[in-house]
């Protein structure tokens, strides 16, 4: 529980160097509300690399440290030491550098996937669970866009009846438009070729996590079983490119999720649709200030962000309806959900990603793997 409710958070960076894909999406989030500053950071594995960046944005060269234990000894001992990390290295690195912190009594903010593989993902629910002067959130960030949660509420207010279908889809085209070989493959795909790093499935770890847990959240279902089948499509490299996964949710309703990351032109191709006894939401990242509703009887309704059709969605919305809001907004609503619910103690529902839902995420690709080798139905 953080004491000075009028004070920014001492914010500490894992990860996210010079070159990398999200370390600057973390860091405007963070700085969107006013919530956090960013005072002591590893953004490297290479020490020089890591003090270099972390100088160039304003750290202070005595918080720029050479690994993330240093970091999380170090802090722990300041007086004005790093109240939350947010952790955004590459997958298999998630559970030991999270664990580093919690032992410290640090908040976490973390990237997916919750853990490199589902051994990690054991160890670090438990780790979360058993320290409770921490608090814990995933940066599932599609969760956070407005109208996903205009969608979350009008299916627990029983706006389209009882869930019986869920349709999501997450497809990218890694490719760059280049055929991948054993040649290319490395500086197209960098660490996401190696299992040691990526963890259990590229495809499930990088992006079908999204999805997965963009169905359930939306729904507010849990998984019971799938039946995955996880095949390569391009013939040329060995990495989990592409997943078809059938789900059984608990409460009877189906699912379908097809994820891949070599769809050609398969460009952010983020798409979820939820089927009930009185209708159907649909969304689509692309266009995500939309919400589409489509009620078993009448016409269609297309609900706006932050307008009077969609009035939960104005709790995470900045902006006028009409203008557009995207991605970064959406990221800096977790940022900024869990700052609130460090520095207060009430009973506010908070609509973050946390550890359990991390952890549902990491059983459902595990089944993943074993359903599609083994050809049959799994529990999750
Ligand atoms: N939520 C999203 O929308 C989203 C989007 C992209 C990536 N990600 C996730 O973010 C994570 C990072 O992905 P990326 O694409 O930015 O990777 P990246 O390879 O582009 O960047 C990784 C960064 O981490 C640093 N790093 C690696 N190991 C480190 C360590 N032990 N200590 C300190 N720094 C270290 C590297 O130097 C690099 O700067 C992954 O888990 C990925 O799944 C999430």
């Amino acid at each position: 529980m953080i004491k000075n409710k009028d004070k920014k958070l001492n914010l500490g960076i894992v990860g996210g160097g010079a070159k990398s894909w999200i370390g600057h999406v973390h860091r405007i989030a963070s700085r969107f509300d006013d919530q956090y500053q960013i005072v002591a950071g590893v953004f490297s594995r290479d020490t020089k690399l890591s003090i270099k960046f972390g100088v160039s944005i304003g750290i202070s060269k005595d918080r720029c440290y050479s690994n993330f234990k240093e970091m999380a000894d170090k802090e722990s001992k300041r007086n004005d030491g790093i109240n939350v990390v947010s952790i955004m290295t590459p997958p298999a690195s998630h559970q030991i550098i999270a664990e580093a912190f919690i032992d410290k009594n640090i908040n976490i903010i973390s990237d997916k996937p919750f853990a490199g593989n589902i051994e990690q993902a054991k160890k670090l629910y438990k780790k979360i669970k058993s320290n409770k002067k921490i608090k814990y959130v995933l940066t599932h960030n599609y969760s956070a866009y407005p109208m996903v949660r205009e969608a979350k509420m009008l299916v627990e207010k029983g706006k389209i009846g009882k869930i019986e279908y869920v349709n999501v889809e997450y497809v990218q085209d890694w490719s760059g438009g280049n055929t991948i070989t054993t040649k290319n493959m490395k500086k197209e795909l960098k660490w996401k070729i190696d299992k040691n790093i990526v963890g259990t499935s590229a495809v499930l770890n990088e992006i079908g996590t999204h999805a997965y847990h963009l169905a359930t959240y939306i729904s507010g279902l849990k998984g019971k079983s799938i039946f995955a089948d996880i095949k390569q499509i391009s013939k040329k490299i060995k990495m989990d490119d592409n997943a078809q996964v059938m789900i059984n949710f608990a409460n009877g309703a189906k699912g379908m999720l097809w994820t891949s990351v070599m769809a050609r032109g398969g460009v952010y191709g983020l798409r979820v649709r939820v089927f009930g006894t009185k209708g159907s939401l649909e969304w689509v990242q692309n266009d995500p200030g939309y919400l589409r509703h489509n009620p078993a009887k009448g016409a269609v309704r297309l609900l706006e962000r932050g307008f009077h059709n969609a009035e939960f969605s104005k709790n995470f919305s900045r902006i006028k309806f009409g203008h557009p809001e995207g991605y970064l907004d959406a990221f800096a609503n977790i940022y900024k959900e869990f700052a609130s619910s460090l520095k207060n103690k009430t009973k506010k529902r908070y609509f973050y990603p946390n550890e359990d839902e991390g952890f549902e995420t990491a059983k459902f690709i595990n089944a993943c793997k074993i359903s599609s080798k083994q050809k049959k139905w799994v529990k999750i």
